[in-house]
């Protein structure tokens, strides 16, 4: 059980004065300009999480990732010896992009000993080193062993792989993610390799999406079917139970809505025929360790962690041993694309394998509940008819997110001004 303290009276809000209670102003959603800060100051900066160990199944596969908040591609590798590591991926020769398959702009994976530049046949090793330059004896002066590829920090959690574009980055991966965190680092995520992903592109900027997973205040009127017979109570309920800041990473902890118990007047009857729903599968499967590091606040009825790492990372774990990640990248300030992925045990019959299939179904039903309402909240922002906005104790994570958002770009700017004079 953690020793975190609760409020023992007050508000969680007010438990982290810091925070203040003012109203919020969410410019920071809507202008071209903070936008452009933040790819400077956080999405060169921060550790990312690019993927996990299981797209790098084998020594000698890869894939690669485009960042466009960062204004790179990545290509991320396990070599032969097993490391994981991460590149730009560009051509040391003349900057041609240097692994796609199809189309440039498509991100791609593949497995294999080296890359072959499409342009004038450079190659390279999983390693990153050169290892043949067409015509080596055309050029001046090159020493192909200074000619690989441009490396970029990288780092493996719990599975989960991390970049960090800064050089040097300020801290190690670890010293990063903090204690609340980096407790999860003894959670079975190796167990759970049965993956169902969809990807959304959406007309927001990422944060504005970030904020509707972070606050279950908009449970009863948005996803109105979630909740049961009893209700506003927070140990049985959907409301949060536990909320927990550390650093810019955030933790709210809530028991769900534990529908396997619900009368069935409650349910959809197809919930009832598959014994699944948002909350997934109702028989959860054996998982050792599934425990370890999470329900931080020792919520009774404990039934999802939502883990929301910054900068765009959020894990969520289930009481019913599995759980879900969610990524969102900005690709400019009103837009980004949205990957979610649900993680699940190895399938052992045909009713698992369904009632999963109809969890991930039902997570997409949910999540599009949550984007239908992104544009109009987009289009309203950047009306500027108010220039800011009442927040609830409900709501502490939106506004410790945007604080941390803007604590970031303010000492970003504060350092390269600092590093100007
Ligand atoms: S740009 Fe890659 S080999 Fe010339
Ligand atoms: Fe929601």
């Amino acid at each position: 059980m953690s020793s975190f303290p609760r409020p023992a009276e007050g508000t969680w809000t007010e438990h982290y004065p810091e925070l203040g209670t003012g109203f919020v102003p969410f410019e920071d959603s809507i202008s071209p300009a903070f936008y452009e800060l933040e790819r400077e100051a956080i999405f060169r900066r921060a550790w990312l999480n690019v993927g996990r160990i299981d797209d790098l199944p084998r020594n000698g596969t890869w894939f690669t990732k485009d960042l466009a908040a960062a204004g790179t591609s990545l290509l991320v590798t396990r070599g032969m010896d097993g490391e994981v590591r991460a590149f730009h991926n560009v051509c040391r020769h003349r900057g041609n992009k240097l692994v796609w398959i199809g189309s440039p702009r498509d991100e791609a994976a593949g497995a294999g000993r080296q890359f072959v530049c499409k342009y004038h046949g450079w190659r390279y090793g999983l390693e990153g080193s050169c290892t043949y330059v067409h015509q080596q004896n055309e050029f001046f002066d090159i020493e192909k062993s200074t000619l690989g590829l441009a490396a970029v920090h990288c780092d493996v959690f719990a599975g989960f792989i991390f970049v960090n574009l800064a050089d040097p980055p300020s801290q190690t991966l670890r010293e990063y993610l903090g204690p609340m965190v980096g407790a999860l680092e003894d959670y079975p995520f190796d167990q759970l390799t049965e993956r169902y992903s969809f990807r959304a592109e959406n007309r927001s900027n990422w944060k504005i999406f970030l904020d509707a997973f972070q606050e279950y205040y908009h449970v009863p009127p948005l996803h109105t079917h979630q909740l049961g017979p009893v209700q506003r109570n927070p140990e049985t309920e959907f409301e949060a139970a536990h909320y927990q800041l550390d650093g810019p990473h955030r933790v709210v902890s809530t028991s769900g809505s534990h529908k396997h118990r619900f009368p069935t007047e409650y349910l959809y009857p197809s919930e009832a025929l598959f014994r699944s729903g948002n909350m997934g599968p109702w028989e959860a499967p054996d998982l050792e360790g599934a425990r370890n590091g999470v329900n931080p606040g020792g919520v009774k009825s404990w039934g999802i962690d939502n883990f929301q790492i910054f900068p765009n990372l959020e894990v969520l774990v289930y009481e019913r041993n599995w759980y879900l990640s969610y990524r969102f990248w900005p690709t400019s300030h009103n837009t980004h694309v949205f990957d979610a992925d649900l993680w699940f045990t190895p399938s052992k019959t045909a009713r698992e394998r369904l009632a999963r299939e109809y969890a991930a179904i039902t997570v997409k039903e949910y999540a599009l509940q949550d984007a239908g309402t992104l544009d109009g909240t987009q289009l309203g922002l950047e009306s500027r008819a108010f220039a800011d906005f009442p927040l609830n104790d409900q709501e502490i994570l939106v506004r410790h997110f945007h604080k941390s958002v803007n604590d970031w770009v303010r000492e970003h700017e504060q350092r390269s001004a600092g590093a100007a004079r």
